[in-house]
C-alpha cells in the first residue's frame, strides 16, 4: 500500500533525534511555557522572517486568536475561501465574527483578488479582515490581496497551515499580512506528534496580546486583562517541532522533487498537473491534479494499492453548517471540488513508490482509451 501521507514515516525518519528531544524535556519536569515553547518560537519567527512567534494548541486556534489580536470580533464580516479546510471558517465564527466566502483563481485554487474586490462592492457591510489560505502549499496571490485590503483598510490573517517555508517573490508566506496562522498537525510540512500552532507577526503589541489570550487573558498569573481562552502549545511538541523544523527546508525539497517526477511522468496523462506561478515557491503540501473523471481514477489507483485523497469533497459552502453563509459566485470553486485529487506526498516516498503512482495512471489512461 503506498498510503496518501505518513507520519510514521516522518517520525522515524528523525527517531533519535526526537526521541533525545522528548525524553530531555520529560526529564526536565516543566511541561507547560517553558524553555522548549520559548526556543522554538524564536526559531520559527527567524525561519519564518517575522518578528514573534506565538504558540497555540492549533491551527484553528492560531486563526481565532489572530483575528481577536487583531480586534475582530462580533458584527465583523471576515472575507475567505470556500476551497479550504472546514477550520478556516470554524475559527473565524469562534472569534464572534461572520465569514464571506468568495471563490477561487482555478489555476493556483487560492483566493482570486478579483472575486475579494467584488465582494467589497457587493454591498455587504462589517467586511473588516481578509483571511487567504495558501492552499496544498502554492502562496496566494498577496501583492494583489494585500492592494486590495490596504486600500480598503482590512486586516490579513493569512492561513499558513499548509504552506511552511513557501515563498513568493522571494518572501515568505506569514510576513505578507497583519498576522499568519500555522498548522503542526502531524501531517503538516512541519508537524509535531500530536495537535499545535503558532501565530506569527511583526507587531510587538499584537504578539503581546496574543501571548495574553491564549492563557486566560492573563497579562499577570492569575490575572485576567480581558477574556482569554487555553491554547498553549505544550513542551513536548515544542521539542518535537524544534527538531523538525531543522529538517523543513531538506523535506520541502524532496516534495519539490517527487513533485518534479509526477509531473514529468504525467506529461502525457490525461489530468492536469498543478502549476507555479512565476515568482512562487511552491512546498507542495499536497500534489493535486485535476481529472474530469477523477472518481474512476481513484477507484483505479485504489485497486492499485495507491491512497489518494480529495482536498476537499465539499466545499464549506456546500456543508450543513455553513450553507447559509453570504458568498460571492463561486463557479470556480465548485469546478475544482468536482476534480481535484490529491496524489501521494510526503518527504519519505521513495522514488520506486513515484514512479509506480505514475505508471498506474499512465496505465489508466490507457485503458480508458482502449
Ligand atoms: C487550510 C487549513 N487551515 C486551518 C487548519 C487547522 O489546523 P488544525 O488542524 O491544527 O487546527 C488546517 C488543518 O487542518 C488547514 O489545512
Amino acid at each position: 500500500m503506498i498510503p496518501p501521507t505518513d507520519p510514521k514515516a516522518a517520525y522515524f525518519a528523525h527517531k533519535d533525534e526526537i526521541d533525545r528531544a522528548v525524553t530531555e524535556t520529560l526529564d526536565s519536569g516543566w511541561y507547560i511555557l517553558g524553555r522548549q515553547v520559548e526556543s522554538f518560537e524564536r526559531e520559527f519567527a527567524n525561519y519564518v522572517g517575522d518578528a514573534h512567534a506565538v504558540g497555540v494548541a492549533s491551527g484553528t486556534d492560531a486563526i481565532e486568536l489572530a483575528l481577536r489580536a487583531c480586534g475582530i470580533g462580533p458584527g465583523d464580516v471576515v472575507l475567505t475561501v470556500s476551497h479550504t479546510a472546514a477550520a478556516t471558517v470554524a475559527a473565524i465564527e469562534r472569534c464572534g465574527a461572520s465569514a464571506y466566502l468568495v471563490d477561487i483563481d482555478p489555476v493556483t485554487f487560492t483566493m482570486d483578488p478579483r472575486r475579494l474586490d467584488e465582494a467589497l462592492g457587493s454591498g455587504a457591510s462589517g467586511i473588516r479582515a481578509v483571511v487567504p489560505v495558501h492552499l496544498y502549499g502554492h502562496p496566494a496571490d498577496m501583492p494583489a490581496i494585500m492592494d486590495v485590503a490596504r486600500r480598503r483598510e482590512l486586516l490579513v490573517v493569512e492561513d499558513c497551515a499548509q504552506a511552511h517555508g513557501a515563498r513568493l517573490d522571494g518572501r515568505r508566506v506569514g510576513t505578507w499580512g497583519d498576522a499568519a496562522a500555522f498548522s503542526f498537525y502531524p501531517t503538516k510540512n512541519l508537524g509535531a506528534l500530536g495537535d499545535g500552532g503558532a501565530v506569527v507577526t511583526k507587531d510587538d503589541a499584537l504578539a503581546e496580546r496574543l501571548k495574553a489570550l491564549r492563557e486566560y487573558g492573563w497579562t499577570q498569573r492569575y490575572v485576567s486583562t480581558e477574556a482569554g481562552i487555553n491554547s498553549r502549545l505544550d513542551e513536548i511538541q515544542a521539542a518535537v517541532l524544534r527538531v523538525r523544523l531543522r529538517h523543513l527546508d531538506d523535506e520541502n525539497g524532496r516534495r519539490r522533487e517527487i513533485a518534479a517526477r509526477y509531473d514529468e511522468a504525467l506529461e502525457a496523462a490525461s489530468v492536469t498537473r498543478p502549476v507555479v506561478r512565476a515568482g512562487a515557491e511552491h512546498v507542495f503540501h499536497q500534489y493535486v491534479v485535476r481529472a474530469e473523471d477523477r472518481d474512476e481514477l481513484r477507484r483505479h489507483l485504489s485497486d492499485h494499492d495507491i491512497g489518494t485523497q480529495i482536498h476537499y469533497p465539499k466545499a464549506i459552502h456546500q456543508q450543513p453548517a455553513y450553507a447559509a453563509l453570504p458568498q460571492g459566485t463561486l463557479a470556480d470553486t465548485n469546478d475544482a471540488v468536482a476534480r481535484v485529487l490529491s496524489l501521494p506526498m510526503h518527504p519519505h516516498l521513495t522514488d520506486e513508490q513515484v514512479a509506480t503512482v505514475a505508471r498506474c495512471i499512465a496505465e489508466w489512461r490507457q485503458r480508458v482509451e482502449v
